[in-house]
């Protein structure tokens, strides 16, 4: 067990895994817990969220679970609420859920917009407005927020929906940390680019792998500089680091766990017309 995170309470939003195995929500649970973190992991599935939470407390962590939809304010609002009654205060909100997708404006359904950028980018608005009070309240707080790199550079195949809702996560990220830099609250977005992660398998086939998994997975690793895709474990350790007091002069930036993908100019790998 480590100390970064010592004494400090975490909310993990998403922090099951949509599949089997461990996407970026769940492996940043367990990373702030291995760092002496007291850990919320929530999500609108619960068992998955359980599941985290036993991988914790086996661990010799301390984490409790907890139902919400954070889509909805009311969920957001008790979630925030239970935190502070459960462990009296809220040092970490750490903004992880998600969803993907893919059509261009035509082919993109108005409702799917619409639910993209609710879970995408208002999730975000929503556990923010109720956690900042406890964290203005406390003097301390961090926010670390899940956008991507489609934020800033286009996918190969056309993602509108996702990239605008990603690029919102930027801006959500600033304005919270100017506004609250002067009182000791904190806010960092990351911008994660090709992970290997249950979320990927879930979404990203028929784009990427014309419906195969693993043709997916071989264009990917191809298409970063390193060969290979990065982990959820890749994106925890950034978590981390913006999470805790070595970044306590960071505020308001992005930080891209890419591999190195963003400085390149490469789109499909040349297997792919
Ligand atoms: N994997 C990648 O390549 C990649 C790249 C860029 C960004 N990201 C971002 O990473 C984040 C997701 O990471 P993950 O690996 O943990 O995904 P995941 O899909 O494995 O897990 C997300 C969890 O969120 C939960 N969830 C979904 N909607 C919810 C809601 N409305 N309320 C509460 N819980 C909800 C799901 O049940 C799931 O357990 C997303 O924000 C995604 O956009 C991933």
């Amino acid at each position: 067990m480590g100390e970064r995170l010592k004494n400090k309470v975490a909310i993990i939003t998403g922090a099951g895994s949509i599949l089997a195995g461990t996407g970026n929500g769940k492996a940043t649970a367990i990373v702030f817990a291995r760092e002496g973190a007291k850990i919320m992991a929530t999500d609108y599935n619960l068992e998955a969220a359980e599941e985290t939470k036993r991988i914790i407390e086996k661990e010799g962590g301390t984490c409790i679970s907890f139902y919400a939809d954070v889509s909805k304010a009311s969920d957001c609002q008790k979630m925030i609420d239970t935190c502070v009654e459960k462990f009296g205060r809220v040092d970490i909100l750490h903004n992880n859920v998600g969803m993907g997708g893919y059509a261009g404006p035509v082919e993109l359904a108005e409702e799917i917009w619409d639910k993209t950028m609710t879970i995408n980018l208002k999730s975000m608005f929503l556990t923010c407005k109720y956690a900042l009070p406890y964290m203005e309240k406390q003097g301390s707080g961090v926010i670390v927020n899940i956008a991507s790199l489609s934020a800033i550079r286009c996918q190969p195949a056309p993602a509108l929906a996702y990239s605008v809702s990603k690029a919102g996560v930027i801006a959500l990220t600033r304005e919270v940390a100017i506004q609250y830099a002067d009182k000791g609250i904190r806010c960092n977005a990351i911008l994660p680019g090709m992970m290997k992660t249950p979320m990927v398998e879930y979404y990203n086939p028929d784009a990427y792998g014309d419906g195969s998994v693993e043709l997916m997975w071989q264009r990917r690793d191809a298409m970063c500089p390193t060969g290979k895709q990065g982990e959820s474990w890749d994106v925890a350790h950034a978590a981390l680091f913006l999470a805790s007091d070595d970044s306590k002069y960071i505020t308001g930036t992005t930080l891209r766990v890419d591999g190195g993908l963003s400085g390149t100019q490469r789109s499909w790998p040349p297997d792919k017309k």
